[in-house]
């Protein structure tokens, strides 16, 4: 995998001038951030050595290079999924190449399910913490190079306190209301049944998802801060329940996108280049 990840790296090294610090997974329906770049290369995922191709339509596979707040960034434009059917090392192959080209803080988001009664459609919660025990695989399974990382990566803050807290701030300043929470990932792709919900809630999640935890297991291994939001698409109490519908799903994503594409554009406007 160290060669793919060099010859993937050396490709993107190509097509630009600068050194990305900061990357960016945008997740279902967020894609908007995007527009707020300076954009120096567009790069398809299909384009890039390597790279697995994004399957589903709504996510457009594009790994974005430019600016943004006036610093060097790296943006992957849709995530891949295990649900996809690729494996989970296939699906942290990007956030390894992000590390290769030069990122040290990683900034992710998603679209999750809220179990917390607090919560409503639309809200934003900043990752706190995550439960990566339902998945399974683990992408640090297998053969681990010393580039990886340790063996044993410490897990005791995998979502940086310092940038949690900086979001807090800028959240303030900007008017936009922050939940914050813990982060249950599940492979999907069917959502869950009431009694999984239950379960998930009594375990101590308060969102879940389908992506962002293996990839932010990787990025910690690499020694990257991690920042991570859900915005939260859909509201799973047990008792309660309604009929999921993507649809709506995605609308709600859209609508607390502006939020979320503000937040990460403060952020980013913060950090070192
Ligand atoms: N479950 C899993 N993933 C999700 C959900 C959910 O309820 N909502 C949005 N993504």
């Amino acid at each position: 995998m160290l060669e793919q990840i060099q010859q993937a790296t050396q490709f993107i090294q190509s097509k630009t001038q600068r050194t990305p610090r900061i990357g960016i997974i945008l997740g279902t329906g967020l894609g908007a951030l995007a527009k707020e770049l300076i954009i120096e290369t567009t790069l398809s995922y299909e384009t890039i050595p390597h790279f697995p191709l994004s399957t589903v339509e709504f996510h457009s596979g594009k790994l974005l290079l430019g600016t943004l707040e006036g610093k060097p960034v790296v943006v992957m434009q849709g995530r891949f999924h295990y649900y996809e059917g690729y494996s989970m090392q296939q699906v942290t192959f990007p956030v390894r190449v992000m590390h290769a080209l030069g990122v040290r803080t990683l900034l992710v988001s998603n679209a999750a399910g809220g179990m917390n009664p607090d919560f409503q459609t639309t809200d934003l919660m900043v990752i706190e913490d995550h439960i990566s025990l339902l998945l399974p695989q683990n992408p640090l399974v297998g053969p681990n190079p010393p580039e990886f990382g340790d063996r044993f990566p410490d897990m005791s803050e995998p979502y940086s306190k310092s940038l949690i807290d900086l979001a807090f701030i800028l959240a303030a300043n900007l008017g936009i209301p922050l939940k914050r929470g813990v982060y249950v990932s599940v492979t999907g792709p069917q959502l869950e049944t009431r009694a999984e919900y239950r379960m998930l809630r009594q375990w101590g999640a308060d969102a879940v998802g389908m992506s962002t935890v293996p990839e932010v297991i990787v990025a910690n291994q690499m020694g990257m801060a991690v920042f991570g939001a859900s915005v939260i698409t859909d509201m799973c109490f047990p008792d309660t329940l309604e009929k999921a519908d993507i649809t709506k799903i995605i609308a709600a994503a859209g609508t607390a996108e502006p939020k979320l594409t503000a937040l990460m554009k403060a952020l980013v406007g913060q950090l070192n280049d």
